[in-house]
């Protein structure tokens, strides 16, 4: 387990991380989550002991990183921000100087780098300048070295950040594999990335913890969670606006303008955009918006069947990760 309690660090005036505490276990997969300058790489700098802490603490199974820090290091596996930049060194030379910093030697430090190279793919380029590497390339250079100690804890510092969509998903896929045996923190500001990762997400706005929660709990914070979403073509549709106000558990309807919806869905050019003309028959694109923790969508869809309305869809809405990031964090964004 990892357990940050009070965690502060502060830069002159800057207040950087402004007391943090929380705990992640194994088999969490934790997502630091905020927008630029919010703290998440100082606070893993102190979590793997690159950085002292202005005040509080963090244990590392049970590890201080005041009073044991080897003990903290030799433990975690972590891939800073940048990815390591060593002018003269190509991957086989820096992997084995590694895995001798990690006290391997003999056949042993030799099978960890070769392995190394197999799981992250480095076999062709073993033997080039990590400098004359591409990012992508740079990148699982740093994830080799993290992983060289088979580590229970890993700390990565936007892990896909830099590199190309196939890449970002190789690597996600690669987090999620790990994230069964160990206990991972990894920073993003890539809300999908949360979505497809993470067990669990943290958000941090101005060095403090704004929310905690898994991302579905995080999503259904947004004002759009639990909305249905309705397209309807019908005789006399325009006037189904406050008819459709009287649904149980409605607590107001919004007509949706075209470039509410996504592309696929927008009515061809020429269109009048409230109301489109559909074989003589008019439709209506709105949202309806539940009451404070009323489900909607059975009696939404009970109501329009008796209207006999033809729907041209019905999306319950799952709620809007970004909106409630950007809820959350606004103003947040520092140098
Ligand atoms: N070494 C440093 N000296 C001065 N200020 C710093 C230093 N490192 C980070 N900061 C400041 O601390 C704040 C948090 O930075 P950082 O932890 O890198 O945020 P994030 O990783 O969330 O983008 C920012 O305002 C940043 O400018
Ligand atoms: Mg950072």
């Amino acid at each position: 387990m990892i357990a940050v309690e009070s965690l502060a660090k502060s830069f002159g005036s800057i207040r950087a991380v402004d007391g943090i505490s929380f705990t992640v276990g194994k088999g969490e997969i934790l997502g630091f989550l905020g927008p630029n300058g919010a703290g998440k790489s100082t606070t893993m700098k102190m979590i793997t002991t690159f950085l002292p802490p202005t005040s509080g603490t963090a244990k590392v199974a049970d590890f201080d990183i005041w009073e044991n820090p080897l003990e903290v290091r030799a433990r975690i596996g972590y891939l800073p921000e940048s990815a390591p930049s060593y002018k003269d060194m190509n991957v086989y030379d820096f992997l084995m100087f590694t895995a001798e910093v990690r006290g391997y030697d003999g056949e042993e430090r030799k099978n960890r780098v070769m392995r190394m190279l197999e799981t992250c793919n480095l076999k062709e380029v073993a033997w080039q300048l990590i400098d004359t590497l591409s990012k992508g390339y740079r990148q699982r250079v740093g994830f080799a070295q993290a992983l060289l100690h088979d580590p229970e804890y890993l700390v990565l510092d936007e892990p896909t950040d830099g590199l190309d969509p196939n890449q970002k998903q190789e690597v996600r896929a690669l987090i999620r594999r790990m994230g069964r045996e160990k206990c991972i923190i990894l920073s993003t500001h890539i809300l999908e990335e949360v979505e497809a990762v993470c067990s669990r997400a943290i958000i941090i706005g101005n060095g403090r913890i704004v929310a905690d929660g898994t991302p579905e709990a995080l999503r259904s914070r947004s004002v759009l969670h639990g909305a249905v979403t309705l397209e309807l073509t019908g005789e006399g549709i325009k006037d189904a606006l406050a008819d459709l106000q009287k649904i149980e558990g409605v607590a107001r309807v919004e007509e949706l303008k075209n470039d509410d919806l996504p592309a696929k869905t927008a009515v061809a050019e020429g269109e009048d955009a409230a109301g489109s003309a559909k074989n003589g028959k008019s439709s209506l694109r709105v949202r309806l918006f539940p009451k404070k923790g009323v489900a909607i969508a059975h009696e939404a869809a009970k109501f329009v069947h008796e209207r006999k309305w033809e729907v041209d869809a019905f999306t319950l809405e799952k709620g809007d990760l970004n909106e409630v990031f950007y809820n959350l964090t606004k103003g947040g964004e520092k140098a």
